[in-house]
């Protein structure tokens, strides 16, 4: 998507490269949802975890009540920043400001804030942007630029304001502005922010975006900018929760995903996906061109939930033999197979073997350059695979089990 103003092409680019060649990042929603954690005066409170103030239309002056118990001393930024690491994931997103409008940075805009209203008065963000520092992984920031159900001229909150009351353009030019000015002046580099729900108009979206590149032009900012689902004033397409789009799209696209089914803790929430079904859904989405922005929620006491660590190790693992085939590799101009999915690279098409064929031969049909080896990508010495060119396809013979039963991955070196 080209930028509607001042930027060319190959500067446009330039500043997408790093996201291009990432693919895969974590998505932190961590807030004072945490700690009714889907639970509101002992029901169970239906959705994800973050909205529970809305679900449950719960005051303003009740809510607030929550920040003075907000006291995550388990909170360990380093750590967070290795589960990141160690998963593979390049880069990081963390919720600066959600729907519910307290800030979990220190702002001079307003006290509800987590280093003047709680006991425990520390900046989480400015030490996580210290921890990506030292192990050289971005940062970036959810920052929700409509819906504040805290503020009386944010949008959403009906039960404790009046909607004809409300006054947006001063809450935009007056305190959004002026908090992403902070915070894109007191945490170093900021990569990406993410703006959710789209804005109202088309004007304020672009006056929103002018802002945040005075402050630093390189930051990269999500569709979600958009008032619409249509693209243009954003920096690439955001797509819906959890949604994988059913085949190749062109352009720079992200899927914000979760690993169970809430982004905000919910204490009740087990649905964990397995670390099989995370990796297919990566090489699915790099498959198809895109990006994967993949969730943690973090407790009350600061804790990233154990299942969701156990999985992105496993993740981390298969990416620290597998990588190649993921990092900096564009879609596959065929489609899917029965077996899985390709990835590709100059020179070089990534075979994903998700179901491994009874018979040990592979089929990749439509193949129609010139094949010269294959070889397990797993493999250290890359040893060739026996591969036999019929007319439209193309046979490689594999071992007969599995190597990796999640995904395997064989690299076919074509001719260009
Ligand atoms: C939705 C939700 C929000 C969540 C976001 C993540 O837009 O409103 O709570 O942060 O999706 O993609």
């Amino acid at each position: 998507m080209i930028n509607w103003i001042t930027e060319t092409k190959g500067q446009f680019n330039r500043r997408m490269a790093w996201w291009r060649e990432a693919k895969f990042g974590m998505f932190i929603h961590w807030g004072l949802y945490a700690i009714p954690a889907g639970m509101w005066k002992g029901k169970k409170v239906p959705g994800i975890g973050e909205w529970i103030m809305y679900r449950a239309r719960i005051p303003v002056r009740e809510y607030e009540l929550l920040a003075k118990e907000f006291n995550p001393v388990k909170f360990n930024a380093k750590e967070w920043v290795k589960v990141a690491k160690n998963a593979g994931m390049k880069w990081i997103v963390i919720t600066a400001k959600h729907h519910d409008g307290f800030c979990m940075f220190n702002t001079k805009l307003t006290d509800y804030n987590i280093v003047k209203a709680t006991p425990f008065k520390r900046d989480p963000l400015k030490e996580l942007a210290q921890a990506c520092k030292e192990e050289d992984i971005k940062l970036g920031f959810y920052y929700s630029q409509t819906l504040d159900w805290h503020h009386p001229d944010g949008m959403g909150n009906d039960w404790d304001y009046n909607p004809n009351e409300k006054n947006f353009s001063k809450y935009l030019e007056e305190y959004v502005k002026p908090q992403l000015q902070e915070l894109l002046t007191n945490y170093g580099p900021v990569a990406v922010l993410w703006f959710d729900i789209g804005t109202p108009t088309p004007e304020q979206a672009r006056s929103l975006r002018e802002w945040v590149h005075k402050f630093q032009p390189a930051t990269i900012i999500n569709g979600r900018i958009n008032p619409g689902r249509e693209i243009g004033i954003g920096d690439y397409k955001e797509r819906g929760d959890n949604e994988i789009p059913p085949e190749k799209v062109e352009g720079d696209w992200e899927t914000p995903a979760t690993i169970n089914d809430t982004w905000g803790f919910k204490s009740y929430d087990h649905n964990w996906k397995s670390a099989g079904i995370l990796i297919h859904k990566l090489v699915e989405i790099v498959s198809k061109g895109g990006n994967y922005l993949l969730n943690v929620g973090p407790t009350a006491e600061g804790i990233i939930p154990e299942p969701s660590v156990d999985r992105l190790k496993e993740v981390g693992k298969w990416l620290k033999v597998n990588g190649e085939s993921i990092y900096g590799a564009t879609a596959s101009p065929f489609g899917e197979f029965e077996w899985g999915y390709c990835t590709t690279k100059p020179g070089k098409i990534y075979l994903h073997v998700l179901a491994w064929p009874y018979n040990g031969k592979l089929e990749v049909s439509s193949l129609k350059t010139k094949v010269n080896r294959a070889y397990l990508l797993a493999d250290e010495k890359r040893r060739n695979l026996e591969v036999k060119e019929r007319e439209d396809k193309v046979l490689i013979k594999l071992p007969a089990n599995a190597p990796d039963p999640i995904d395997t991955v064989i690299v076919v070196e074509i001719e260009e």
